[in-house]
């Protein structure tokens, strides 16, 4: 099955062409045949932080190059001389009404191009900025439409569990020996939480943050040291810089709830306690930059290591999945594969290549492979972009 997975929740609008084949259970496996991805993570950067409406402009004017690129990467962009047919046309005139320079683009791409082969649409319809996950959804419903071929809307957090299930070797990969229960570890700008799973997509939300997403605080503190937008590789830069140069921090900061007895987060207070520390000192030297990354990354990796590890204690976990953009984080990649080990846990350890643990069009388009599979079609008239949309 060809699937055309549509990505745009928050700040890459990416586009993909998976071809899949096989069951979750057993023998499930893939090849990308195209996968184009455009980062706004630099016009964001100017501002500091993601503007929705701004997002959602990059969006209308990304989504058709990428497309191109991923189907001319799958070879298959083919020219047409059959004009637009009226229906269409007017389906696309109500489909993206509100979608600005995005409807001419694809009456443009449709008029040129013949239908690809492509048996579905898998698109990301939340959680995210629902400004972003609109432009993708309306998008997706009129390709979808046009083709003639179903819908299915995917829970961007599925996708993230999704692709870290599977092991990747270039373009091609399959699903990963996985027991249950299944735990996992969603971390990135907009979430933290911890999922349990006693069988495939079905999710159990055992704890999540209270404020502050953990990959948000990684923003907020990156803005405090005046580095660049986004916040979490420019902190795990200078943090794994002031382990190598052996510059220890002479403070400590809290590590909200890590005691406490649930599998709840908060992030906001440790952001209030680094905004002391900075506010403390009229100078913030490079040395102090240093020793803020290192103690905040540290701390971070305290809480969410220990909270997951006594999940998986409580809960007999086999298999942990850790997804989200911050799961590209070397140290706490390493650190959680480290303690586990030095606690003698033999359960597996499941994190994508850190390409794929940031928003991508692959992870959707896993997801929504794995949803048509159990028939689930979205209707067209229905489906809505949820911005809170959970996944228990
Ligand atoms: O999953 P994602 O790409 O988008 C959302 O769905 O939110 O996650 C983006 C978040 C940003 O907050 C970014 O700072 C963080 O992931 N991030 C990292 C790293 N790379 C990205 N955080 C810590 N360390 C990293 N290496
Ligand atoms: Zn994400």
């Amino acid at each position: 099955m060809k699937i055309l997975g549509i990505e745009t929740s928050c700040d890459e609008t990416g586009v993909c062409v998976l071809d899949a084949r096989g069951d979750i259970n057993n023998d499930f496996a893939f090849d990308v045949k195209g996968n184009a991805l455009a980062s706004q993570t630099s016009i964001h950067a100017l501002y500091g932080g993601v503007f929705p409406n701004l997002a959602k402009r990059e969006h209308q004017k990304n989504l058709v190059p990428m497309l191109e690129i991923a189907l001319q990467e799958a070879g298959d962009l083919r020219e047409t001389q059959a004009p637009l047919s009226a229906k269409t046309s007017a389906m696309l005139l109500t489909t993206l009404e509100r979608e600005g320079s995005l409807r001419e683009s694809l009456v443009g791409f449709l008029s040129k191009y013949e239908k690809p082969d492509i048996d579905a649409v898998a698109v990301t319809y939340g959680p995210g900025l629902e400004p972003a996950l609109w432009v993708g959804l309306n998008f997706a419903k009129a390709l979808a439409r046009a083709w003639d071929v179903p819908l299915v809307g995917v829970n961007h957090m599925e996708g993230h569990i999704a692709v870290s299930c599977m092991e990747f070797s270039d373009t091609t990969g399959h699903m990963r020996e996985t027991r249950f229960p299944i735990l996992s570890l969603l971390i990135s700008g907009g979430h933290t939480e911890l999922v349990l799973s006693k069988e495939w997509m079905r999710y159990e939300l055992i704890g999540q943050t209270r404020d502050d997403a953990v990959g948000e605080a990684f923003d907020k503190v990156a803005r405090m040291l005046g580095l660049p937008y986004p916040g979490g590789p420019e902190i795990s830069r200078l943090a794994e810089e002031a382990r190598h140069k052996k510059i220890t921090p002479d403070f400590k900061l809290p590590r909200p709830m890590l005691r406490e007895d649930n599998y709840d987060f908060s992030f906001s207070g440790l952001k209030t306690a680094v905004k002391k520390i900075v506010d403390a000192r009229a100078l913030l030297n490079v040395e102090r930059k240093h020793m803020i990354a290192r103690e905040f990354e540290d701390t971070v990796a305290d809480v969410l290591i220990g909270k997951t590890i006594r999940a998986v204690e409580e809960f007999g976990v086999e298999t942990i999945v850790v997804g989200g953009g911050v799961s590209a984080n070397t140290y706490i990649r390493s650190e959680l594969a480290r303690r586990l080990a030095e606690k003698g846990f033999v359960t597996q350890l499941l994190i994508p290549p850190p390409k794929l643990s940031t928003d991508n069009a692959i992870m959707i388009a896993l997801a929504g492979y794995f949803r048509a599979q159990k028939k689930e079609f979205a209707d067209f008239e229905t489906l809505k972009a949820t911005g809170n949309l959970s996944l228990a």
